[in-house]
Formats: structure tokens, C-alpha cells, sequence
């Protein structure tokens, strides 16, 4: 499974970040994110991330003043992210890459972060959440904060799609053994999960803190021509969303949402 994971992300690696700084609406979402890390994270923690990809948001709190240790499985995407650090040598003592599973964080040496951060959906590449939540205790301190970003099974803008006839995509995300995602000639199973199922598979050492969601309202990164089509219309849905986010159903029902928990030891 491993295999078509890293050879799909390791081709994308090539546009990934070319990709994120043109869309709009990924701009927008990835400065939602850190926004939201922003409230919990202090300058000096130890972060570890986990499915870091190139590196955008490592570099990012890195600047901010954390040193982080950054994990993926992808060759291509650690290759882009080394590349950077080679170009940003002032980054290099605050950030260190491993190639390694999220579901191996037994081979991750350090044992004292005190922030777990996974961005943009990597973890719905596997169908048991509780393979990665199983290593956390013995690799954080009390009081670690986790923030993931998840897709969930219900995405408001998917569904509307039933209007149009087009079952199969409106409800794509509700298979049970898992969607088959197509991503550069490669097949993978992604998997869909409520922010109930995140938060269970932590256990009842880590408590709920914190709940947005992303794209409930306003549309979702794949509508990228959006914001230059409807350029009013997109500011009031960003103004509707930025109300509404913490609020069910829209902080549940949208194309990701953004958990955090802490661990109480
Ligand atoms: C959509 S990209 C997001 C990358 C990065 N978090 C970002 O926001 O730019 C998903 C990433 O998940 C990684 N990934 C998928 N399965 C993984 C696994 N089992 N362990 C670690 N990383 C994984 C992929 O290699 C890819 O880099």
C-alpha cells in the first residue's frame, strides 16, 4: 500500500508547492490551519509532523521559532523538502527529516514533543487512526497539543452534487472499505473519518479542545476558478464560513476539519 502512496505523492512532489501557491482557496485554507495551530503552539516547542510532505508548514513554524521533526513516506516529497532546507540554512539546526510511516512512530528516537501536527488529509491514507494514536503517549509530554486536518465522510459541497444527478461523486467519500483515489497513474484506498472517530481513536488520555471545519461553507480547493468567477460571492460564503466554522454541522460536514486535542497524561 506504501508503495503506490510514495511512487502517487512522490510524482506530485514535482508541482506540489507550484500547485499550493496558485490556488487560492488552498492559500486561504493552509493560512486557516496555521491560524489555528497559531492559538495552542508556544515559539520553542518540539513539533513532530507527520506526513510533512515538501515541508511548506515545517519551514513555517520553524521561522516562527519551533524546531520540528518532520516525517513522510514519500521519496519525491522528502527530496523537495531536503532541497529547501539546502537553500535555507538558517532553518537547518530547527528541522529534521525522517523517512518514516505515521504508523511507525516507533522508529521515531525523540521522545519529548510537545506538538503532533499532520496537515491536509494525509491520514485518510490508512483505515485504522488508531495505528499512529497507539505510539503518541510514550513519545509526548503532558500537555502535548495534536491538530490534524481530516477529510471527513460528509463534504456539504460533495453532496450538492446529488442534485445533479451525479451520485457516485456526491457520495463518493461514504464507502465503507474505503474510495479509490486516482493520483498520477497510481491507485490507493482513502479513507473518511467523523471527528468522533478521530477523537475515539486517541483514548481517554487526550481531551477535545478545539473543532473548525474547512470548506463547509466556502468551496472546497478543487472549485479553484471559484474565487476568480464569482469574486463577491466567494467573499461573502469566506465571511459566512468564518462565522459558522465552530458551529455544527459546519465544523463537521466540510472538506476537512481541523481537530485538536491535548494530552493529559
Ligand atoms: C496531501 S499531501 C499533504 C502534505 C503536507 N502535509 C502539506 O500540507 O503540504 C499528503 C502527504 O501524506 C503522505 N503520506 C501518505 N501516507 C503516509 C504514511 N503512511 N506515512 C507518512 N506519510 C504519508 C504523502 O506522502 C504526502 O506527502
Amino acid at each position: 500500500m506504501h508503495t503506490e502512496v510514495n511512487t502517487a505523492f512522490s510524482k506530485q512532489s514535482a508541482y506540489f508547492d507550484a500547485y499550493d501557491y496558485s490556488n487560492e482557496i488552498l492559500v486561504y485554507m493552509r493560512t486557516q490551519v496555521r491560524n489555528h495551530v497559531l492559538k495552542f503552539l508556544k515559539k520553542d516547542d518540539y513539533i513532530l509532523e507527520l506526513n510533512a510532505g515538501t515541508g511548506l508548514d515545517a519551514c513555517f513554524f520553524a521561522e516562527y521559532g519551533c524546531n520540528v521533526h518532520a516525517t513522510d513516506i514519500s521519496d519525491g516529497m522528502l527530496g523537495r523538502f531536503q532541497e529547501k532546507l539546502d537553500n535555507y540554512p538558517h532553518l537547518q539546526s530547527k528541522i529534521q527529516i525522517q523517512k518514516c510511516s505515521y504508523t511507525e512512530l516507533n522508529q521515531v528516537k525523540t521522545a519529548s514533543f510537545n506538538y503532533v501536527f499532520s496537515n491536509f488529509g494525509g491520514l485518510n491514507c490508512i483505515s485504522n487512526l488508531q495505528k499512529v494514536t497507539q505510539h503518541l503517549p510514550e513519545k509526548l509530554q503532558k500537555g502535548a497539543y495534536i491538530t490534524w486536518v481530516v477529510m471527513p465522510p460528509v463534504c456539504l459541497w460533495e453532496m450538492k452534487d446529488i442534485f445533479k444527478g451525479q451520485f457516485s461523486s456526491a457520495l463518493r467519500r461514504f464507502k465503507k472499505n474505503g474510495t479509490k483515489a486516482h493520483l498520477e497513474g497510481e491507485y490507493f484506498d482513502v479513507f473518511y473519518f467523523t471527528p468522533s472517530q478521530v477523537q475515539k481513536s486517541f483514548g481517554k488520555s487526550f481531551k477535545l479542545v478545539s473543532l473548525e471545519g474547512m470548506g463547509g461553507i466556502m468551496p472546497p480547493p478543487s472549485k479553484e476558478d471559484f474565487p476568480k468567477k464569482y469574486p463577491k460571492l466567494y467573499q461573502k460564503l469566506i465571511k459566512w464560513d468564518e462565522k459558522l466554522r465552530y458551529k455544527f454541522p459546519f465544523n463537521a460536514w466540510a472538506d476537512h476539519f481541523i481537530i485538536t486535542l491535548q494530552y493529559m497524561g
